[in-house]
């Protein structure tokens, strides 16, 4: 089978900075969680994925085809800062169904409009479906992203870091949602996190990132205490504390062997 998403010896610079080094990888298909600290690449991999961002070294294949090539119906994403100007004159429903056009439209159709509110009734936001857009909370306004990146039912949602400024029910739902979307449509998920619990109890695969992969696999073998350290290795100890327990049962609270503090 295609993979959902492979990568071949990825490199991506932004102008001097090298934002990616040397990721490979094939995703078959399921829910790919992404981890990795603060400028570790996630988004840029993603805009890469996309076809935003050009690869400067080595390839990207999703589902089959490079990036630009990939018909825009099978995608859907939701990026990681949604900036909407607060007076823009918009309702939900012309939002979501933004979702199934090359532009925004200025007029939705009948057949436009009942996939939409599907699409929003799906996020439990069917009852605020006409309220003007500036008057939504961030949490109803993630809700309705959401909704417009499933309403062409992509084969591919890619999510980035969407449980931002939802609250823990919404979030739950949310999951529980694309789980739903994932069993009945066979769709893969692709999700930018900074929630280590999330990813284990969620995602089939994770991959962890610090501008090059330090792990790929199932959460099990990935999220590890030394493979977090790997990645986030420079937040220092006052951090230690929230890593999680090693196959022993105990906190990494100590380096072992390579310790450079030594008295
Ligand atoms: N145009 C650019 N030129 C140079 N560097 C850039 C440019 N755009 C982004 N960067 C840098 O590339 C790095 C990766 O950015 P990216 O947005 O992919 O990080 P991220 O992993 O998504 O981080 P976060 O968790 O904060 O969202 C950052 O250090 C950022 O400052
Ligand atoms: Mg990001």
């Amino acid at each position: 089978m295609t993979p959902a998403i492979r990568l071949h010896h990825l490199g991506v610079s932004l102008g001097t900075w090298e934002a990616l080094i040397d990721v490979s990888l094939e995703f078959d298909e399921g829910f790919l969680a992404l981890l990795g600290p603060n400028g570790a690449g996630k988004s840029t991999l993603v805009r890469t994925i996309l076809g935003l961002v050009p690869a400067t070294s080595g390839s990207v294949e999703v589902m089959g085809r490079e990036p630009r090539a990939i018909p825009a119906r099978d995608i859907g994403y939701i990026p990681q800062i949604k900036t909407l100007d607060r007076d823009f004159p918009a309702l939900p429903v012309e939002l979501v169904a933004s979702g199934l056009r090359a532009s925004w439209p200025w007029s939705v159709r009948t057949d436009e409009r009942s996939k939409a509110m599907a699409a929003l009734d799906r996020v439990g936001m069917a009852s605020k479906a006409e309220r003007p857009l500036g008057r939504l909370s961030g949490g109803e306004m993630q809700r309705v992203y959401l909704a417009r990146a499933l309403v062409r039912q992509p084969r591919l949602l890619i999510l980035d870091e969407p449980a931002t400024g939802m609250d823990a029910l919404g979030e739950a739902d949310m999951y529980r949602l694309l789980e739903l979307y994932r069993r009945e449509s066979g769709a893969s998920v692709f999700m930018i996190t900074h929630d280590w619990e999330v990813a284990r109890h969620h995602a089939s695969h994770v991959l962890l990132l610090n501008r090059r992969p330090v792990a790929f696999g199932p959460p099990k073998e990935v999220l590890t205490g030394d493979n977090l350290r790997r990645a986030y290795g420079h937040m220092g100890h006052s951090h230690s504390m929230e890593l999680p327990l090693d196959d022993h049962g105990h906190h990494h609270d100590h380096d072992h062997g390579h310790d450079h503090h030594h008295d």
